[in-house]
């Protein structure tokens, strides 16, 4: 194992968050004799339930607070060895970015900026001190019908959000380039699974679609994404905290290209199939409402550098992925 898992804690932003609370659950399952920390503000976001498991795991902690807190970050470190830092916390919706940008600027890039400085003063140039960056691809823009991203894509973010996360994969980056730090950037793609905040596309439509309400899809439904589950994401991120190279960039991905429109016909079809309508198919509840601006047409992921160098690939399969997603809302919603 490597030297930055062996001992001491591990410090995790946005634990309480979709991706951060199912990777908490995974990497304690997997390690369980390791220290977790979870920090996180609770913004509207995160939910403290996505946690509720493991509160009396005693490897386990939770402390609410912002990563903008130099003083908050730095008590942590003053009372607990902190040998990792694993940073998912963050403004993630694209949407709220384009309404009002400035918390995308204070918490993606500002908090990234203060967790990095108070381990850079901690770590002290410790090289087996580990900072894993999580971010997305969406900071290379947008791509055509074709092609891919790849490691070596340019830097094009288009949205408040996009351009908050490139900024902050590149403050990530001049921190190993200037002081040596250890650390390591993966960039995913769009990943759905249980606890998934309401907001984003997957959840809305099945909430929609079991409310009776209208499905809303933005445009014309024809932008693509690549879907990778987020459990294959926790475990790539596993591989990349434990055996990556410091200083690199990954990109992780699900090879599940499908657009929108496609999304929310695949999850109508499981609705059909389990909770059955009187009124006829959920499709019929599908909407085209007016497009997001500046919406990017079609994000894609080469992910051979992780597959060739790490051994990591994506093993569930859409389908079930899908499927595994609804019954958990399904469960959600209709136990309201
Ligand atoms: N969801 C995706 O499809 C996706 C894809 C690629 C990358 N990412 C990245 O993965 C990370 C996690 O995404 P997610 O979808 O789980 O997000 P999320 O919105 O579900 O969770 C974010 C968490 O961060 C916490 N948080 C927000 N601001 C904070 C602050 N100032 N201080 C402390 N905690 C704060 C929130 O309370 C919440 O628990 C983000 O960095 C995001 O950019 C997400």
């Amino acid at each position: 194992m490597a030297s930055h898992l062996l001992n001491n804690a591990i410090l995790i932003t946005g634990g309480a968050g979709f991706i951060g609370s199912n990777f908490i659950s995974y990497f304690l399952g997997k390690y369980p004799k390791t220290n977790v920390i979870n920090l996180d503000k609770l913004t509207y976001a995160g939910d403290i339930k996505n946690t509720a498991e493991l509160a009396k795991n005693p490897n386990y902690t939770f402390v609410e607070g912002d990563i903008c807190d130099t003083e908050l970050v730095s008590n942590l470190f003053h009372e607990h060895t902190i040998s990792g830092v694993i940073h998912f916390a963050a403004e993630s919706h694209v949407d709220n970015s384009i309404n009002s940008p400035i918390q995308f600027i204070k918490t993606n890039i500002e908090g990234t900026f203060t967790l990095l400085e108070v381990a850079r003063k901690f770590w002290n140039g410790n090289k087996n001190y580990r900072f894993h960056h999580i971010s997305t691809d969406e900071v290379y823009g947008s791509l055509g019908m074709d092609g891919f991203f790849t490691e070596k894509s340019s830097y094009q973010p288009n949205s408040p959000y996009s351009a908050s996360k490139a900024s902050s994969d590149f403050i990530v980056r001049s921190y190993h380039h200037t002081y040596g730090m250890n650390v390591v950037t993966s960039n995913c793609s769009n990943n759905y699974g249980p606890r998934q905040h309401d907001e984003k596309l997957i959840p809305t439509i099945i909430k929609s679609a079991i409310k009776g309400l209208k499905i809303p899809i933005y445009g014309n439904g024809k932008n693509v994404r690549d879907w990778l589950f987020v459990e294959d994401h926790c475990k790539g991120i596993d591989v990349i905290y434990s055996n990556g190279v410091a200083g690199e960039t990954y990109l992780l991905g699900g090879n599940n290209e499908f657009d929108n429109l496609t999304i929310a016909d695949k999850i109508c079809e499981i609705l059909d199939k389990k909770v059955p309508n009187k009124n006829g198919s959920y499709k019929n509840q599908i909407e085209f409402v007016e497009d997001r601006l500046g919406h990017d047409f079609r994000y894609a992921i080469d992910a051979s550098k992780i597959q060739t160098d790490l051994g990591w690939k994506a093993l569930e399969s859409f389908e079930s992925g899908l499927e595994k997603t609804v019954d958990w809302y399904l469960k959600k919603y209709q136990s309201k």
